[in-house]
């Protein structure tokens, strides 16, 4: 007997992907189009992903039942030339339906943002390797133009086939455009669309802002405790008597920052001895580590996803005084979820390779008062540069406060390595770090 009808999850495939396809056109040329700063562009960027990928599967699945089940038969009376036009259109869908998100997958796997594909924000999926490709910029605006045409290819032929398919059901009246009917295949086409609402769901639970994988603990050596030791005022130095609770953090982000050979006074060291007892235990609660950054002209605040920092300092045994600062890249966050998923990746922190940086001193001095200066060196992912930290000190019985700045150019780190970040068209090339650290004596 002749076979008049597609088979339902024939149906149900045709209707689900030709919905997707339609929704993936609109989708992408809305996002296109969206400014940086919009603030769906991030999500509809990594749904567009999703569902795009789902119409890879999808269509490879169809091709599967394709080639394991047979189409209804063509109607005895169309004419040869309709039968092929038919089968050709049939396959260039095939082909633009895999084409299209492959070359989508293609495009986020060279482009220098290195932002993961993560199916509905669950499923990692692998990226294309990048075959010795240097200009990914260049190949990701050659692959970009590839997807659009492949894209618009889609709906070229879609106006045919919507052309021929109305032809046969208003014009011949010949079964054909019955035989791939929705009618027996709603409820298939509606159980797909509730999976892809539950991957939706799943992926704004997923992109909820996780919490650092780099945990540092606080490092209690045993050490005999010391004597409170006032700190040595420096002569015609005014000594503050204010305690540690006047400072407010605005005054935190007002602090001068010292050149790097700024007019240190160095402290009198007679009593000077090789090993500082005078261990700080920070309370990384009480105590706040910020970069203040610029993109496009605008300021932006981020936090570090968290810091440790070994203190042993001694007002009157500065030499002998050292500081490092162990700093989490990895949970970095500014607020804004574009940038989020950009700074992690190669060309910014590499936080796969070098989850923390570091400053460790190598001489502090006091410079007047409550103030002091530590030289030391920075060092994030393979980069070093020597900087100087100017900050203020309150030291107030067994707790001690202390908050400054410096600004670094965030090229000397190899932050922002793109040919899109080199220059300061973007972001500045200033960045601002500012601390205030709360800490007590150990004993
Ligand atoms: C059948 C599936 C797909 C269709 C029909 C489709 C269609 C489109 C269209 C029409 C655009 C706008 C093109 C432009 O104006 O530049 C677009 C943009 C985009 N598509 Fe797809 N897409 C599909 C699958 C995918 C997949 C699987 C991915 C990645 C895994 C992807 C990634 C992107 C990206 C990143 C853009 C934005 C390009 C930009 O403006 O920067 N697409 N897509």
């Amino acid at each position: 007997m002749e076979n008049r009808n597609y088979s339902t999850v024939a149906i149900v495939l045709h209707w689900t992907i030709a919905l997707v396809i339609l929704g993936q056109i609109a989708s992408g040329l809305y996002m296109h189009n969206l400014p940086n700063t919009s603030s769906i562009k991030f999500d509809m960027f990594q749904l567009h992903k999703s569902f795009g990928l789902s119409v890879l599967a999808l269509s490879l699945l169809r091709l599967a039942w394709r080639f394991t089940h047979k189409p209804p038969t063509l109607p005895v009376a169309m004419p040869g030339w309709q039968k092929l036009a038919a089968r050709m259109t049939h396959i260039g869908f095939y082909v633009l339906m895999i084409a299209t998100p492959l070359a989508g997958l293609a495009m986020v796997s060279v482009s220098p943002l290195d932002i993961p594909t993560k199916l509905f924000g669950v499923v990692p999926v692998p990226h294309f390797p990048l075959l010795g490709i240097e200009d990914r910029e260049g190949a990701e605006d050659i692959l970009k133009e590839v997807h659009e045409y492949l894209a618009f290819g889609i709906l070229g032929l879609l106006a045919l086939h919507v052309g021929a398919a109305l032809k046969h059901g208003l014009i011949n009246r010949d079964g054909v455009l019955r035989s791939m009917s929705p009618a027996k295949a709603g409820l298939g086409i509606g159980l797909i669309f509730a999976a892809f609402g539950v991957g939706v769901a799943a992926y704004f639970s997923a992109s909820a802002p996780t919490p650092p994988t780099v945990v540092f603990e606080t490092v209690v050596e045993a050490v005999p405790t010391p004597e409170f030791v006032a700190p040595v005022p420096i002569e015609a130095a005014p000594v503050a008597d204010e305690p540690a609770s006047a400072i407010t953090p605005s005054e935190v982000l007002e602090l001068p920052v010292a050149a790097p050979d700024g007019a240190a006074v160095p402290v009198s060291n007679d009593n000077e001895t090789d090993i500082v007892e005078t261990i700080w235990i920070v309370d990384t609660a009480a105590s706040q580590l910020v970069f203040i950054g610029e993109e496009k002209g605008r300021a932006f605040k981020g936090a570090f996803g968290g810091f440790q920092a070994t203190i042993n300092f001694d007002p009157n045994n500065l030499e002998a005084s050292t500081i490092r600062v162990d700093v989490a890249t990895v949970g970095l966050s500014t607020s804004d979820q574009l940038r989020d998923s950009t700074i992690p990746g190669k060309e910014w922190f590499h936080v796969k390779e070098y989850p923390t940086a570091s400053f460790t001193s190598t001489a502090i001095r006091n410079v007047g008062g409550d103030a002091y200066e530590a030289d030391g060196v920075l060092q994030i992912k393979t980069y070093e540069h020597p900087i100087t930290l100017a900050f203020t000190l309150i030291i107030d019985g067994d707790n001690a406060n202390a908050s400054g700045a410096v600004d670094l150019i965030r090229t000397n780190y190899g932050l922002g390595l793109g040919s899109g970040w080199i220059d300061d068209e973007d972001v500045a090339l200033n960045v601002r770090v500012e601390f205030e650290i709360n800490a007590t004596r150990k004993g």
